[in-house]
């Protein structure tokens, strides 16, 4: 049976084709179904972490508001602007206003903003990448060196039992 810390890893890779894959064709037909896989991916992975997989290390480390769960917090949260401002670009754009040389009136246009998607996209996959590597050395390898099998088992069941849960 798979292992807590390698199914946690193996999802960082699987993530990471998927935003690969985007980021390749972030302005084509299928940017928006690619990212729209990839936040709620990478949303919901985010949510395993700070709900089941950090208590256990706080409560056994003794540190919350401090310590490393504290700085991944505050990289989720960095992490979740940019999901944010990525799927804001693809979605609407940026508003601009034209005069209308006939009527001098200004006109109220959509402009789509492709560069603050992939510049925000690049920012993200620089963020994942340190974020990723941090949680395999320091999270997903005390959880495998700490914790009892029983343990890290009942961990992951808790995971796969969440509805919604990707069926592979
Ligand atoms: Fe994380
Ligand atoms: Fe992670």
């Amino acid at each position: 049976m798979t292992d807590i810390s390698e199914f946690m890893s193996q999802d960082h890779d699987r993530l990471d084709a998927i935003f690969a894959n985007f980021r390749k064709n972030s302005a084509g037909g299928q940017a928006k179904q690619l990212f729209s896989q990839f936040e709620s991916g990478l949303r919901a992975h985010i949510a395993w972490e700070e709900e089941i997989l950090f208590p256990p290390f706080e409560e056994r480390i003794g540190m919350r508001d401090s310590g490393p769960t504290a700085v991944m917090r505050v990289e989720h949260r960095r992490i979740k602007e940019l999901l944010r401002s990525i799927r804001d670009g693809i979605d609407g754009g940026r508003q601009v206003f034209l005069r209308v040389p006939e009527t001098g009136r200004l006109q109220p246009i959509t402009i789509k903003d492709r560069t603050g998607v992939d510049a925000s996209a690049n920012d993200l996959k620089d963020v994942l990448q340190a974020h990723n590597h941090k949680e395999a050395q320091i999270l997903y390898l005390w959880l495998e060196r700490t914790l009892a099998d029983g343990e890290r088992s009942a961990l992951l069941g808790r995971i796969q039992s969440l509805p919604g849960m990707r069926e592979n």
